[in-house]
């Protein structure tokens, strides 16, 4: 008797035998396996929304390319018809070019897929498609994107490469597809009209953005070596009775003595600058407390800036 109590009690077979016990052992695990998913899923809702997927910023995606240090150039003037002839070499440099200059966004194959252009909107153009062209696909219209650039896309304006350079990578283009119409006389009449290639063409010189950069930074590094020597004194002797006084006028030091560097020179002098502090500007980097300092405090700085080398340097 026992033993049968026992058995009705847990007689696994009997309720693998009856759906509607299952049902409630199913319920049952579903439930426990909704918490246990959710601690989990709370546990780790950082990781969840962290973008694991890292942005497409590469070299290669960079938006600006590096021109290349160039001496301007001459090109002298050419025929429209010459211009507008697909010859295979003419081709093949524009082949060349293409690879340099447009692929990056364009695509090695023309097919608007190069890896800068993923992220684009509007989208680098499919030169194999003949559909949503915004200037169109004409010879003329081909040079006037190239010329131009297409605003508010990032097509920009190729004009500093030679004219026979443009027209040898528009020659590739249209060796893509088929549908490319070509030329009417008229249209080139109206070419040669506008961009006078006959006349010839200078392109300015040009120096690569590095370099630019570059030569403004050196101008600049006199200017950033006394801010940053007079930052560093500001910072550590607070026994003299200048710094004192700064630090309590400064909300940001650097964009004080930035703003004071930007004085020029010729109005350095006593009450430029005591109006320069009085108006306790936070564009300068002071605070209002500025507005307050009594005419000793003031010459105090003044005094101060003048003998630190900061003005003499510059005067
Ligand atoms: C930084 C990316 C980028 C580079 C590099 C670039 N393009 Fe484009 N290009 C675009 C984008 C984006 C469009 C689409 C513009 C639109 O639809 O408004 C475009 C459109 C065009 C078009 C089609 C204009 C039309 O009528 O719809 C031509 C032609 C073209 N580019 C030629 C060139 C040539 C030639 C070069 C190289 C000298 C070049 N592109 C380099 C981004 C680029």
């Amino acid at each position: 008797m026992p033993e049968k109590k026992y058995q009705d009690e847990i007689d696994f077979r009997e309720v693998l035998r009856s759906p509607s016990r299952w049902k409630g052992a199913i319920f049952i695990i579903v439930i426990a396996l909704i918490i246990t998913g959710g601690e989990i899923y709370l546990k780790n809702i950082d990781k969840i929304f962290e973008n694991r997927i890292p942005p497409r910023i590469g070299p290669d995606t960079l938006m600006f390319n590096e021109i290349e240090m160039m001496k301007g150039v001459h090109t002298p003037g050419q025929n429209i018809e010459d211009l507008a002839k697909p010859t295979p070499e003419i081709i093949e440099k524009g082949k060349q070019l293409y690879a340099s200059t447009c692929a990056s966004c364009h695509g090695a194959e023309g097919k608007g897929d190069g890896t800068a252009g993923t992220s684009l909107n509007p989208k680098p153009r499919n030169f194999h498609s003949k559909e949503g062209w915004k200037n169109g696909m004409e010879l003329s219209n081909l040079f006037r994107t190239v010329n131009d650039g297409i605003q508010g896309s990032s097509m920009v304006a190729y004009e500093y490469i030679p004219f026979t350079d443009r027209f040898a990578m528009i020659h590739y283009i249209r060796s893509l597809a088929p549908d490319y119409p070509a030329p009417t006389p008229a249209e080139l009449a109206k070419m040669e009209q506008t961009y006078r290639f006959s006349e010839g063409t200078t392109t300015p010189n040009k120096i690569p953005v590095s370099i630019a950069i570059e030569n403004l930074a050196t101008e600049s590094k006199k200017d950033v070596d006394t801010i940053s020597s007079v930052f560093a004194k500001l910072s550590m002797d607070s026994t003299s009775e200048a710094i004192t006084l700064i630090n309590k006028i400064a909300s940001d030091k650097k964009t004080l003595l930035n703003s004071l560097n930007n004085i020029k020179p010729s109005n350095w002098n006593h009450d430029y600058f005591s109006e320069f502090l009085i108006s306790a500007s936070r564009e300068n980097g002071l605070k209002p407390a500025a507005s307050n300092l009594k005419p000793e405090q003031i010459r105090k700085l003044y005094d101060y800036f003048s003998q630190n080398g900061y003005y003499l340097s510059r005067q």
